[in-house]
């Protein structure tokens, strides 16, 4: 169990080409989180392959970065008692088609692979990500 009070998310290029931004804030504000931090942004390959660098080993690692750098993305730290785990629950499961009823996958997600948003795996990694985006200034 995770006892930190932030996570980190992404709305991913799949759901912001989708025009899918208002209703998923709604989604995660309806869930309980604060928005800490927040950004509109474009990663370059460089960027997302270093974002996600734990899964380089992985057959899917090239594609992945292909799809994180395909267009904007929106970025942002929450908060909520428990945000991790809490958070993890309010997206769903990795492939949509596994993802609870109701959830942020379920409902806005198509594939594994472009599955509408990002959310931290545990504290540490929170903070890591979190980190990667925002400076201590664009916190509130
Ligand atoms: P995320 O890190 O984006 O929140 O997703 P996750 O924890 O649920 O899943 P993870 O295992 O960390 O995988 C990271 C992202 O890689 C893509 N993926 N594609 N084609 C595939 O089999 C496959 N498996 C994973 C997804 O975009 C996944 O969210
Ligand atoms: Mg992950």
């Amino acid at each position: 169990m995770s006892t930190g009070r932030t996570t980190f998310t992404m709305i991913k290029p799949d759901a912001v080409k989708r025009n899918n931004i208002g209703p998923i804030l709604a989604k995660m504000n309806e869930g309980g989180f604060r928005i800490v931090a927040m950004k509109y942004t474009r990663l370059t390959a460089e960027q997302a392959g270093k974002f996600y660098e734990i899964h380089k080993e992985r057959p899917f690692y090239g594609e992945l970065v292909a799809f994180m750098s395909s267009g904007p993305i929106v970025a942002a730290i929450l908060e909520k008692d428990n945000a991790v785990e809490d958070f993890r629950t309010l997206i769903g499961a990795t492939d949509p088609s596994k993802a609870a009823e109701g959830t942020i996958r379920r409902l806005f997600a198509t594939s594994i692979g472009e599955n509408a948003v990002h959310g931290s795996d545990s504290d540490e990694n929170a903070i890591i990500e979190g980190n990667f985006f925002f400076s201590q200034l664009e916190r509130f």
